[in-house]
């Protein structure tokens, strides 16, 4: 089994999506420990549910970006980890992590990259009046929401709901990142 850590800094619903895959045995993988930035993220819940290790490292609680790099690298080198999966983690990936985990961070995004990255995509694609929006999964670098695309997959904005439309969003987003994981681990 490939040994995976999820980073998430909120609900954690796709961190959920892949948590149940593992353990239906449709991912060949295994979840060993989740890493959040927020005391109070849900996923928090969601990892203590699950039986999954979970470590709150505060960023404002190091004194630099780097030094909290190396306390999550600690971490992950102490469970094993072999990819990292970006889960709604919203910080930018430092370049001492992009270089213990070369092309093995991946993130999902919820739009059509390269538009809309950043925060609250689904909102940005609204408000441009975009018809269709949809879903990215891709490889990490240092930028924001950029990296070389895995897989994508359309959705239709529906006019006037965008409680619908996120809805939508995140049922594809559920499907398409343990889709995309699957190849990549097997290969
Ligand atoms: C997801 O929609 C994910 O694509 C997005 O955060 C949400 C987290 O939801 N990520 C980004 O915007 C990354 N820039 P979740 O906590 O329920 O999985």
């Amino acid at each position: 089994k490939v040994r995976i850590a999820v980073f998430a800094s909120g609900s954690g619903s796709n961190f959920t999506a892949i948590e149940q895959a593992c353990r239906e045995g449709e991912l060949q993988a295994e979840i060993v420990h989740v890493i959040t930035d927020k005391p109070d993220a849900y996923v928090i819940e969601r990892a203590k549910q699950a039986e999954i290790p979970v470590t709150v490292l505060r960023p404002k609680a190091f004194e630099s970006k780097a030094a909290h790099e190396h306390a999550v690298i600690d971490i992950l080198q102490a469970a094993e980890t072999e990819w990292i999966i970006l889960a709604g983690y919203m910080r930018l990936i430092g370049p001492n992590l992009l270089s213990a985990y070369p092309s093995r961070i991946i993130n999902i995004h919820p739009s059509l990259l390269p538009s809309f990255p950043g925060k609250d995509a689904i909102g940005q694609a609204i408000e441009h009046g975009v018809k269709v929006t949809g879903v990215t999964v891709h490889l990490v670098d240092a930028g924001m929401d950029t990296g070389p695309i895995l897989a994508q997959e359309a959705v239709r904005v529906i006019e006037g709901d965008a409680e619908g439309t996120a809805e939508v969003i995140h049922k594809v987003e559920h499907v398409l990142y343990k889709e995309t994981l699957k190849m990549l681990f097997e290969k």
